[in-house]
């Protein structure tokens, strides 16, 4: 199947792995790569050199296209922005925050800069910056999807701008695949699908978590992370929903799990993490931050948050990527045509 996307970027499918922070480790990215999707790296558990070696190991594992993707809102984002840019990576993805210069940086070596967006004055300010892409997340979306959801924010999206689209959020088979062409995109990015893998790394206990729950059994709230996102249902996220703020005690104890895990002192982390949130919004960042790598690598039901799409409760599966890729692929093109045979 040929997309702008596939053109564009030089991969075969156009298929992406989003930018999940704990999960798109080098081996789920190369293993998505190697499929002839878009493999993304996200760096935020690296130090910039931890990156720079995530990076490499992402070239020795495949010869593909890969991207990293740059979460401008947490900590260390900019120096991991600058390794990235560094090693010449051919695409990258930035989120939540204004992204300008690494536009320019990377067009300069010739790399491609996909910019995630959830709204109008975002898509606008994307595409002024010269973003080649732009991921437009619906609200279905595991973590930080707006408030539109996909069937409806597509094709507002692309009365908003020219720059190619690549739908995200509620994304996990061919009918979606499908789906998201008609609605005006050149491909799909999917989250939950391929943290439901054989290749990836998040705890056993939260994929089985994840196959029992039912669309309904996910959370949209502002208060798991500081910032409006979908979480799984567990007794941790119920737990804080109810909290107006997050536990001074935990937040500073998740903090200084993180500032050791990046090599950034505390203060700093601090200092700079006012540039862009409130002293609540760091706290809750911190507790939501914990709660994901509790998740990911202890597997604690009753402590981890896990960010999850709707998606979850359609897929039922562990698949290998290649499987989800090449069933993806299949089954849209079966669809279209079925859909061609209707109208004939
Ligand atoms: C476990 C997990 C972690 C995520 N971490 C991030 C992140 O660090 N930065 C980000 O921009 N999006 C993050 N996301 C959201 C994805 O990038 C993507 O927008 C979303 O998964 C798409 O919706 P889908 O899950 O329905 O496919 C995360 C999603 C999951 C499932």
């Amino acid at each position: 199947m040929k997309t702008k996307m596939t053109e564009l970027l030089g991969i075969e499918h156009p298929i992406m792995l989003a930018g999940m922070a704990y999960v798109a480790i080098p081996e789920l990215v190369a293993a998505v790569s190697n499929a002839g999707g878009l493999g993304m790296l996200n760096p935020v558990i690296y130090t910039p050199e931890g990156t720079r070696e995530a990076i490499r190991e992402v070239r020795s594992l495949t010869d593909k296209p890969f991207a990293v993707n740059i979460t401008l809102i947490f900590p260390g984002s900019r120096e991991n922005a600058t390794v990235a840019l560094e090693e010449k990576v051919p695409v990258i993805n930035t989120s939540l925050g204004r992204a300008d210069w690494i536009i320019n940086a990377a067009h300069e070596y010739g790399g491609k800069v996909l910019g995630t967006v959830v709204m109008q004055r975002h898509a606008r300010r994307s595409e002024l910056d010269g973003a080649d892409f732009l991921i437009v997340t619906g609200n279905e979306a595991a973590a930080h999807g707006g408030d539109i959801t996909s069937l409806v924010l597509l094709p507002l999206a692309r009365t908003w701008v020219n720059t190619p689209i690549i739908a995200a959020g509620g994304f996990s088979d061919g009918k979606g695949l499908a789906a998201a062409l008609t609605l005006g995109a050149e491909g799909i990015s999917m989250g939950t699908r391929f943290m439901l893998t054989q290749e990836s790394p998040t705890h056993d206990n939260f994929k089985q978590l994840c196959f029992q729950a039912a669309a309904e059994d996910t959370i949209y709230s502002d208060r798991i992370d500081g910032l409006p996102g979908r979480f799984l249902k567990t007794k941790a996220a119920e737990i804080m929903t109810r909290q107006t703020v997050a536990s001074p005690i935990k937040a500073l104890s998740e903090a200084r799990e993180i500032s050791s895990m990046l090599n950034i002192p505390l203060w700093k982390l601090f200092i700079n993490g006012l540039k862009t949130r409130s002293i609540r919004g760091l706290a809750s960042q911190a507790v939501g931050t914990g709660g994901l790598r509790t998740a990911i690598e202890e597997g604690d039901l009753d402590r981890g948050v896990l960010p999850i799409g709707q998606v979850t409760g359609i897929i039922n599966n562990l698949p290998t990527c290649k499987d989800v890729i090449d069933q993806t692929i299949a089954e849209a093109e079966e669809v279209i045509k079925a859909t061609f045979a209707k109208l004939a």
